[in-house]
């Protein structure tokens, strides 16, 4: 494979393979996305990437949903810019400046107005673990307590305390216990319902379980500092918590007076068809954790929260890098854009339209055992057809063939990544300027994808899907087309599960 050379930072040449190689030989064997992805990112603009071999990707990563405008949007170059010709300060502790001014200003403006009216905001280390952190230590000064209630299926961050809170015992093992383990509540998961039952019933036996374990004398645990949850779980495998369900962890949480705690890292900035996902069921949480897409692509992280519980001491919470100028410039312009241009309900829209078109595909493939989402923050559950199904018609999940898919979706130029409990759900965190064509080529190449890769697990499989097969002649000859190209053939009318 010819590759094209590129000049590297000393002068000397380079082309992609060797650059790989040297990652590979000096990064730490803990280094994730670089593994699954192994191509050399040299341009991006919008959903697209470029390697340094010339392909072209469209990208459903997004920076792990960093990127709510994509790669390099004119606003957010032009905010960068701006900051970096007016001669500001791009390091300066904490102190205040116009840039972090009109950045908390923008942001208070997109809070639900309940909850920004007596709002405080603390900003914190640059990641989002560092901001759940910082909630876990506030709420632990602000009601002297130290126990924690956390969801099954929950994911936080890579820090001692935000891994504890996360259900990932994996991620924790041989860490030798290094922060305290909190209380493990069920989050309702329709799919796979931890109490066989599914549907709105199963949300509603997860919240009585809450209610009766902390209603119980008896239950053995202690009364909380925090309930920290997400409104559509992540990492733990694009999993949306039904509204309902969310107003009473509100309700409970408030009847035993423990702080309620909402990791919106992930899901804030429109991602999941509203501005912040809580604004779905209405609810006023105690703490938001907002990172990610607020520093518009650049690393920021805050705790927004009630002023009752700033009772913290002056230092309580100090960090040397808590006034990114640059991310606040480029956060404040991603949060106006976004608001301006009705992004969320773009993103409601949009992900409407893709899950009907998946769901369609979902019958016609039947590895894709699950097809779920909220707004732009979408999954498809990959399982294995042949097994048995549990008493919900529920199969295994299938982490070789989700791993299988996600590098036949790269040779297609389809950037998608692995979460959930068993690594088996594709998940699309697309940028919220996608346009109709892309969503239609991403939907293309996904369905492709699936299809090579479950059809080559079976030999005597090879034929498509009349469906999911497109006229020959506008099938690419190479495995990563350029962008553009508009392929209709997938059927678009939804159909029952
Ligand atoms: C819900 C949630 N909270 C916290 C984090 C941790 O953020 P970071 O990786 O920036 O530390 C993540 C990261 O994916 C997340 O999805």
């Amino acid at each position: 494979m010819s590759l094209t050379v590129l000049p590297s930072a000393t002068g000397a040449v380079d082309d992609a393979e060797a650059i790989l190689g040297r990652q590979a030989a000096r990064e730490s064997a803990a280094r994730t996305y670089a593994r699954s992805l192994p191509i050399v990112p040299v341009r991006a603009r919008g959903m697209t990437v470029e390697g340094a071999d010339g392909r072209r990707y469209l990208d459903c990563l997004s920076g792990a949903g960093t990127l709510a405008l994509g790669h390099n949007h004119p606003v957010v170059l032009q905010a960068v810019r701006g900051l970096l010709d007016s001669g500001a300060p791009l390091h300066i502790l904490d102190l205040a400046t116009p840039v972090k001014d009109a950045f908390t200003t923008e942001l208070f403006a997109s809070l639900p107005e309940e909850f920004a009216r007596d709002a405080r905001i603390q900003f914190c280390g640059p990641a989002g673990t560092d901001a759940v952190e910082a909630a876990l230590k506030l709420v632990r000064t602000a009601t002297g307590r130290g126990g924690l209630l956390a969801f099954t299926g929950g994911y936080h961050g890579m820090t001692a305390g935000a891994l504890a809170a996360g259900g990932d015992v994996d991620a924790r093992a041989g860490l030798g216990g290094t922060a305290r383990e909190p209380v493990r509540l069920p989050y309702p998961y329709d799919y796979r319902c931890p109490f066989g039952v599914g549907g709105p019933q199963g949300a509603r036996i997860a919240a009585r379980w809450t209610a009766s374990l902390l209603d119980d004398p008896k239950g053995g645990v202690e009364p909380a500092a925090g309930m920290i949850v997400e409104a559509v779980q992540g990492e733990g495998g694009v999993i949306p918590a039904p509204d309902e369900w969310l107003r009473e962890m509100r309700r409970i949480s408030s009847a035993h007076g423990v702080p309620l705690i909402v990791d919106e890292v992930q899901t804030g900035v429109g991602r999941t068809g509203a501005f912040w996902a809580v604004q779905h069921s209405g609810i006023v949480p105690d703490v938001m954790v907002v990172s990610k897409a607020v520093g518009g692509s650049l690393p920021l992280a805050a705790i927004v929260y009630r002023g009752e519980l700033d009772v913290w001491e002056p230092g309580a919470h100090a960090g040397t890098f808590r006034g990114n100028q640059l991310a606040m410039a480029a956060g404040g312009a991603t949060l106006r854009f976004v608001r301006e241009e009705g992004l969320a309900e773009r993103a409601a829209q949009l992900g409407e339209r893709m899950l009907t078109r998946l769901r369609a595909l979902r019958c016609l493939l039947p590895v894709m055992g699950d097809v779920r989402g909220r707004g732009l923050m979408i999954g498809v559950e990959i399982v294995d057809p042949q097994a048995d199904p549990d008493p919900l018609g529920a199969r295994p999940a299938a982490p070789a063939l989700a791993a299988a898919i996600r590098e036949e979706a790269l040779r297609r130029g389809l950037i998608i990544e692995l979460g959930g409990r068993r690594s088996a759900v594709l998940r699309l965190l697309p940028p919220l300027t996608m346009t109709d064509e892309e969503a239609e080529t991403v939907l293309d190449r996904l369905g492709e994808a699936i299809h090579a890769a479950s059809a080559a697990g079976r030999p005597g499989e090879a034929a498509r899907p009349a469906a999911v097969a497109r006229p020959a002649a506008a099938r690419p000859a190479v495995a990563a087309p350029r962008e553009g190209a508009s392929r209709r053939d997938i059927p678009r009318q939804d159909t029952p599960r």
